[in-house]
């Protein structure tokens, strides 16, 4: 277990707020919401960013600069970064957890600055860092959030049971959270962060660490609450995850967001300047850097015995490549040209693999 104390759990969890949906219990399947209803159906954007910056005390660069974004209501939005991209400092900012040193967040039409009651109740996270109390039963948990949500007596009892069963958690919700798996952890912290029935639900990373059968079982859940209209803001080192689960992605590296799209518009964005040469043996450092140095090349990365290159003059660029191939007596085992899927396009774009 994470050592969190139950203030940062606190502290975590303030953005999940009182509900705006209910759930059909048989179906668990949210219906359409019945708070601020005029105001919502107005609404067609989500969640709104306009130039959010932050600087964290103490540092001289950065974590997030300059980002604007427009999510509209009802999609599933991916943020896919590498580590210390930044998706942990947007998305709190967005969630109103985190001050940005400049820049505004709209939520469902309201000011995270200023209108931060009506943000909590339209916002539901779920955290990178496992939120539960592990000495508590997955009961208590919930009983625990939807109280400090503002849930009481019947209600309260009511959407407990309903996120008990939405999180397939009836065998065990008198069990202690410390008994869990990994899995059924991150099940309970994903119902804990839908117990106030957000119209927009954030979840940062929220598969990370779990068996495959959970894995499905969230996505399954995240799908089915989507149908339903509900906003999904969805972090993810998981390449596949992202392709098939969202429908709008934004790539973040270095506190920009570097491309965005439908995974369609990022293949066919970048797959005109992407070439591949794949190797019998990995390339050596310095050959990759005289490649990498040519005029045209924006990017280069390397996997294995293979090298990956994002350029703005392809044709070009693989005519001097070779150029420095047939130079240092190298034989390519075989070449490509043109991205075929998300990671690649990811690696061209960052330099990096997502999953370091
Ligand atoms: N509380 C903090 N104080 C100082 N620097 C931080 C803090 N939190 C994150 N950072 C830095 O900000 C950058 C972005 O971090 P983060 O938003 O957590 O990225 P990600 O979630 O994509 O891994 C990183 O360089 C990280 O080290
Ligand atoms: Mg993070």
């Amino acid at each position: 277990m994470p050592s969190v104390s139950a203030r940062s759990i606190q502290d975590l969890r303030k953005p999940a707020i009182l509900c705006s949906q209910r759930y059909n219990d048989a179906a668990r399947q949210p219906t359409i919401p019945s708070l601020d209803l005029d105001k919502a159906l107005s609404i067609e954007v989500a969640v709104e960013t306009e130039g959010l910056y932050k600087v964290y005390r103490g540092s001289d660069r950065p974590a997030v600069e300059n980002v604007t974004v427009s999510i509209p209501k009802g999609r599933v939005f991916g943020l896919l970064g590498p580590n210390g991209a930044g998706k942990t400092t947007l998305l709190s900012m967005i969630c109103g957890l985190l001050q940005p040193s400049a820049g505004s967040a709209r939520v469902m039409g309201h000011s995270v600055a200023h209108e931060r009651a009506k943000v909590k109740r339209a916002i539901g996270l779920v955290p990178q860092e496992l939120a539960i109390y592990p000495g508590l039963t997955a009961r208590e948990n919930l009983d625990y959030f939807g109280h400090m949500q503002g849930l009481h007596g019947q209600a309260l009892h009511k959407r407990v049971k309903e996120c008990i069963f939405l999180a397939g958690l009836e065998e065990f919700s008198t069990r202690r959270a410390d008994t869990f798996s990994g899995g059924l952890k991150r099940r309970l912290n994903l119902v804990i962060g839908l117990i106030s029935e957000p119209a927009v639900l954030v979840l940062d990373e929220p598969t990370v660490g779990i068996d495959p059968q959970s894995r499905r079982f969230i996505h399954d859940t995240l799908r089915s609450l989507n149908a339903r209209g509900m906003t999904i803001i969805y972090t993810s080192h998981y390449m596949e995850e992202a392709e098939s689960l969202c429908d709008e992605l934004a790539i973040i590296d270095r506190g920009h967001i570097i491309s965005q799209g439908s995974l369609d518009d990022l293949l066919r964005r970048h797959r005109s300047s992407v070439i591949e040469l794949h190797f019998e043996q990995p390339v050596s450092e310095s050959t990759q850097r005289r490649i990498g140095a040519l005029t045209h090349v924006r990017s280069i990365a390397t996997e294995g015995k293979s090298i990956i290159l994002r350029s703005d003059l392809p044709q070009t660029t693989l005519h001097d490549a070779l150029d420095i191939l047939r130079a240092e007596g190298l034989d390519l085992a075989s070449l490509s040209m043109g991205a075929t899927n998300l990671e690649k396009v990811f690696m061209t774009l960052t330099g990096t693999r997502l999953r370091d």
